[in-house]
């Protein structure tokens, strides 16, 4: 996920730019750049590293001149962040710059196509076809050369165009990313959303997939993909700017709860092709991994359940076996691993210290490492020797929601596409399709789990809670357990359910709440005799299952529900209700939810 945004007026543009791209900072923040056009010229100011580094090299703005320009602050998905490959993107000839955000996903046939056509690319970057395209297909008409460009993209994108041969001009096309007009006095301006322009206009226009905006100081002309002129309505955004950045919602976790299905949609999409997953981005091959013997899973925290929720598909389809360990205790226990071990580190920033020391650990015996990761160019990816992108964009919030689904998606994925390396999955299409069904399911569960919020004000003062579970669901019970301790501040225990009757079942006394999850047809049977075996020493349930489970809707007292998955990938669907519920209870408890007491984003010290 990126920001851009684009201004055409009477006032100096470049300062207006920074301004606005501060306030997008939260969408990505690893590169940035703005580019102006003074005098039928294109200057193009670009940095790595935080908007603030930009703002000292053009002295706040000030040192650019020109009225209109166009801006970006980039979260990489392709290519680095590197100075190269931040946007703006200039075309060979210099008269055209580009800003984009979203994934162009046939950039490699359209990169290999325009160089042998004679184009140079400076970058590593999806978005530079872009810029080469606009150039290619400029006749004098800018809405013209943008339709023929976006004609031959693939993938998501929202674009900010400028050309020197038309001046006072930006253009924006939209296609599945946010992009919205700001309509001010004698001023225009395009943005990622609401947060940079309601500080100069808070009247918008927003523009839908397939539109075209031409922008001048007094003017706004919107186009339809034919080029038919299209009438849209002026709104006025009553936000204020804390809201916008967390669009709309009262705080980044609950966005990105509900941002799970766009992410895990973008981590799927761009990698199945033909009805068959492709990893362009892995160069395992076929006697290298028939080499392996094992695959041991190494992480810390959420990234660790994640590790957790996926052995069972990896061994289960794959074949090959499947150890998932805490970083922190792997780097100390003289592994017994070397080169015939796949080593699969997963971890959202890319940075934490134990994760690294364990990798490091692993590589020196022997082992090949594949990294699972959300930032690109991080230290987990950069020591890696196969990465794997995530692509669940900015995650603000220190409780890890769209980064865990994102993981395990990945995990579900090279589960299969092992197997089929292997020849090991006779059913393949079916489970593609229950994979690729998992962004409308995690949908499905957010919305028949609208009664959450009142099960927490009704669990919210509990003592502690247990969550327990068998097999798949123990292993989301894991999780759902840390969600509640680290934003709730409620202490919470996940167990597996067949372990309660040696021992622990000892604490369970009246009232005592008891999270079970019972998401898993195999094992149900099981699940529901350890409800019966709780309830009768006092114990409320709170049972996560299917709606039309009538055998555990007749013994628990209260439900959250799922629709109906392939249990081997259910973790990415049953986590959901469990994250709602940690976030209810927390908010209940007033606690600070984006930023829980003692915690970080990411852990870099030991
Ligand atoms: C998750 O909610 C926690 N914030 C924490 O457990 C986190 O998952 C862990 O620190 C690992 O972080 P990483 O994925 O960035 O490596």
């Amino acid at each position: 996920m990126c920001g851009i945004v684009g201004f055409t007026g009477q006032q100096n543009a470049a300062p207006i730019l920074l301004d606005g791209l501060k306030k997008l900072e939260y969408r990505g923040y690893d590169s940035a750049g703005i580019a102006v056009m003074c005098d039928a010229q294109i200057s193009v100011n670009k940095v790595t590293g935080r908007i603030a580094n930009l703002c000292e090299r053009t002295k706040d703005g000030e040192a650019v001149p020109g009225t209109v320009g166009i801006g970006h602050t980039r979260w990489a998905t392709h290519g680095a962040p590197t100075e190269e490959n931040a946007h703006p993107h200039l075309s060979n000839d210099g008269r055209f710059a580009v800003v984009h955000n979203g994934i162009i996903e046939n950039y490699i046939a359209l990169r290999e196509k325009l160089i042998k056509d004679g184009y140079h690319f400076d970058s590593e970057t999806d978005t530079e076809v872009i810029v080469h395209l606009v150039e290619r297909y400029y006749k004098g008409d800018m809405l013209e050369a943008l339709i023929k460009t976006t004609n031959k993209l693939q993938g998501s994108y929202a674009l900010g165009v400028i050309c020197s041969e038309e001046p006072g001009k930006i253009y924006a096309a939209r296609e599945a990313s946010p992009l919205i007009i700001g309509v001010g006095a004698d001023e225009n301006y395009f943005a990622s959303d609401v947060t940079a322009l309601v500080n100069h206009t808070r009247n918008v226009i927003y523009l839908e997939d397939g539109e075209f905006a031409e922008l001048s100081p007094d003017a706004v002309h919107v186009y339809d993909c034919l080029g038919k002129p299209v009438d849209k309505k002026v709104t006025r955004v009553l936000w204020d700017v804390q809201a916008a950045e967390k669009g709309g919602y009262e705080h980044f976790m609950l966005k990105e709860i509900m941002e799970q299905p766009a992410a895990v949609k973008a981590t799927i999409a761009p990698r199945v092709k033909d009805g068959k997953i492709v990893f362009e981005e892995l160069g395992i091959t076929l006697p290298q991994l028939k080499k392996i013997r094992k695959i041991v899973i190494t992480a810390c925290g959420s990234a660790y359940y994640a590790g957790c929720a996926g052995k069972y598909a990896i061994e289960h389809l794959s074949k090959i076996p499947v150890e998932v360990e805490l970083a922190s205790e792997l780097r100390y226990s003289d592994p017994l691993i070397d080169e015939h071990t796949l080593l699969v580190v997963i971890s959202q920033s890319g940075e934490t210290a134990d994760t690294i020391a364990a990798m490091k650990e692993c590589k020196a015996r022997g082992a090949k490492s594949l990294a699972i990761v959300n930032v690109v160019g991080s230290t987990v990816a950069k020591l890696a020797d196969y990465t794997v992108y995530t692509w669940a964009g900015p995650e603000i919030a220190v409780a890890t929601t769209k980064g865990y689904t994102t993981q395990v998606t990945v995990l579900y994925m090279l589960a299969l596409y092992f197997a089929d390396m292997l020849d090991r999955v006779d059913d393949y299409s079916i489970r593609l399709k229950a994979i690729e069904s998992l962004p409308r399911k995690i949908q499905q569960a957010i919305d028949i789990n609208s009664h959450v919020q009142y099960l927490a004000q009704k669990y919210h003062g509990s003592k502690s809670l247990f969550f327990i579970g068998r097999n798949t669901d123990y292993a989301t019970a894991l999780e759902g357990s840390l969600k509640m301790k680290e934003i709730s501040y409620l202490h919470a225990e996940a167990y597996a359910a067949g372990e309660l009757k040696h021992g622990t079942i000892a604490l369970i006394e009246d009232h005592q709440p008891v999270i079970a999850l019972c998401c898993n047809p195999m094992i149900m049977e099981k699940t529901l005799s350890n409800i019966v075996e709780v309830k009768s020493r006092g114990a409320e349930v709170l049972a996560l299952t299917f709606k039309n489970n009538q055998k555990i809707l007749s013994v628990a007292d209260d439900f959250m529900f799922i629709p109906d998955i392939d249990a081997l990938f259910s973790a990415v669907i049953e986590i959901v209700p469990l994250q709602l519920l940690a976030y209810y209870v927390a908010k209940e408890n007033g606690c600070d939810i984006d930023k829980p007491k003692n915690l970080a984003k990411s852990v870099t010290v030991e």
